[in-house]
């Protein structure tokens, strides 16, 4: 993997460049890593507080840690008569972590979306992006077991 610094350095000398920066470090990481805030902090001449800031700022900028695989649930209107809480519920007992947690082994992180466009297949989740549809409490397992 590569370090924050060269990641940064990329970005450094452009306007808007710490938000670009953080972009390539969620891309490579799958979130924002603390450490690497303070990194753009220093390498953006800006304050600890205001990389801070900066990264928390937009919805899309995770700050981490987060898990190798993000498990997203969607939480819109047709996913949800479709079941989706029994799905949540499927996740969070097989991992054992709530929504908008993380596993202690940095394997997975339960977050909700909003419609990812694949409705004709309700209740839907994403992993890493990837869409499965059609998923219920007795398909999880398998689901889960694919990424292990
Ligand atoms: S409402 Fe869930 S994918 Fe569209």
């Amino acid at each position: 993997m590569s370090d924050f610094k060269t990641i940064i350095n990329a970005y450094k000398d452009k306007p808007g460049g710490i938000i670009e920066a953080y972009h390539a470090l969620q891309r490579e990481y799958n979130y924002i890593p603390e450490d690497a805030i303070r990194v753009a902090a220093e390498t953006f001449r800006v304050s600890p507080a205001q990389a801070y800031g900066v990264a928390t700022f937009y919805s899309y900028l995770k700050v981490g840690p987060r898990g190798r695989y993000i498990i997203r649930i969607c939480e819109s209107a047709p996913c949800h008569v479709a079941g989706a809480a029994e799905v949540v519920s499927a996740l969070e007992s097989q991992l054992g972590i709530k929504m908008g947690e993380t596993t202690a082994d940095s394997k997975f992180t339960l977050e909700f979306a909003e419609c990812v466009g694949q409705c004709q297949g309700t209740p839907v989740i994403t992993i890493n992006s990837t869409p499965y549809v059609g998923v219920s409490a007795q398909t999880i397992p398998e689901i889960l077991q694919g990424c292990r």
